[in-house]
């Protein structure tokens, strides 16, 4: 250990335990090597080991820490209750086996998204290392395991429908398209939640995940909204201890008493803010997009591929296109432009004609309110700094003929 990572490690022995200050020697000496037999049989260095205060137990062979079924009962060895008795006190991390390799490597999924992304998409860094489909931003496993839930939305549809007539909600077998509200209703709109689980934690189950050290736990891929590339990816079991996919599911559960307070229906319905009418005659509060901050439609894809997997039989109208629309969302991607000057018109006249569009029709009691952030400043030297993405948005609100009453900071 000295002559490879120049760390001086000492060998336990009863005479070094007698000798050690506080009587422990997992507290006094910084590194220390113990035979495993010596620890499993004696309790007392056990919870002394226990006791103190360490960073890192490292078990040579822990293939040895072996246990057997005989019959339908388990047999533990004392090493194996050992690493247990030490698991309880922090995360234990072992070499894959063979056994372990050959079974990632076998997996191989019946589907996988090959829809292709757009490279330089904002904030998209994967395209600069070969990466060009969804698909390849998962390994084989973990396309068998994404694709294995998303099959298994569909399955537990058929179950909550007959628990929801056990229930005597009845059927009418109307759809939740098409407004239904009974069993079969029911069984989609629960799918639809399950279904929104499955793509949330593909989030957890991706190459791009990292570990977190300082945490001991998995780092998803959006710790913001961008694509980064990474190379130590870390696969989470999604049933393991850290970040269950049913923690997901649960996560949603918790959130959904928020989504309708009081009982008060909400609704949703997609339409391009410089065309809409969904504003006519309605108060008008609205968070439109950063300018070039962050590319929303390139971005959701990475969720849309899996919900549209698990869901489409469910919602055959939200979910048609095998990709979100992209060509009509008003964010200056030079790519996708030509140039930054052309984004940044596209921005303005799209963004212009969106605020004329809610400055004719909304209801004229009330003031329209707009949120906008931005982080984004250009500094150069004759006009100082300034940030373009608010100018150019403020420009759109001017042309529109909206009249400013007010603006306020806000943290958020
Ligand atoms: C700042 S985000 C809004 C975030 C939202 N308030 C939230 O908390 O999730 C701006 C949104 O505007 C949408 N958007 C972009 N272009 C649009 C267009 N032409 N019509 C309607 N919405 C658009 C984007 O897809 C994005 O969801």
């Amino acid at each position: 250990m000295f002559e490879k990572f120049g760390l001086e490690f000492r060998v336990f022995t009863k005479d070094l335990e007698a000798a050690t200050p506080s009587g422990n020697p997992f507290e006094d000496i910084d590194h220390l090597i113990v035979r495993l037999d010596q620890m499993a049989r004696n309790d007392d260095l056990q919870e002394k080991l226990c006791a103190a205060g360490w960073d890192l137990v490292v078990f040579d062979e822990a293939h040895k820490l072996a246990a057997h079924f005989f019959g339908s009962k388990l047999e533990k060895t004392g090493r194996f209750k050992l690493a247990e008795k030490l698991g309880a006190h922090s995360r234990v991390y072992l070499p894959p086996t063979s056994d372990a390799m050959a079974v990632a490597t076998a997996a191989s999924p019946t589907w996988r998204p090959d829809l292709e992304f757009f490279q330089q998409a904002l904030g998209f860094r994967v395209g600069n290392y070969g990466i060009t489909k969804w698909s390849e931003l998962f390994t084989q496993r973990q396309l068998m395991a994404m694709t294995t839930l998303c099959d298994l939305v569909a399955e537990a549809r058929g179950r909550i429908r007959r628990d929801a007539m056990t229930a005597e909600l009845g059927d009418d077998e109307t759809n939740l398209e098409s407004g239904g509200t009974a069993a079969t209703a029911y069984a989609e709109a629960v799918s639809v939640y399950l279904g929104m689980a499955t793509s949330r934690w593909a989030d957890f189950c991706n190459t791009i995940c990292s570990w977190n050290e300082q945490n001991q736990n998995i780092r998803v891929l959006f710790a913001r909204q961008a694509i980064p590339m990474s190379w130590d990816f870390a696969e989470l079991s999604p049933f393991s201890s850290v970040g269950p996919w049913f923690s997901v599911v649960e996560s949603i559960v918790a959130a959904l008493p928020a989504t309708a307070p009081n009982n008060i229906p909400g609704r949703a319905s997609q339409e391009n803010a410089s065309t809409q009418t969904l504003s006519r005659n309605k108060t008008v509060s609205t968070d439109p997009p950063y300018f070039d901050n962050i590319g929303y439609a390139d971005l959701s894809d990475f969720f849309y591929v899996w919900l549209r997997k698990s869901l489409h039989s469910i919602l055959p109208s939200l979910l048609a296109t095998t990709a979100v629309p992209k060509s009509e969302e008003l964010v200056a991607t030079p790519a996708r432009h030509g140039s930054k000057e052309r984004a940044e018109k596209f921005f303005l006249d799209g963004m212009t004609k969106a605020m004329a569009s809610l400055a004719d029709q909304a209801h004229p009691a009330g003031p329209i309110t707009i949120y906008y952030a931005f982080k984004q400043s250009d500094t150069d030297s004759e006009s100082g700094t300034a940030s373009s993405g608010c100018e150019t948005f403020l420009e759109a609100v001017s042309r529109a003929s909206l009249q400013l009453s007010g603006t306020w900071p806000m943290g958020s």
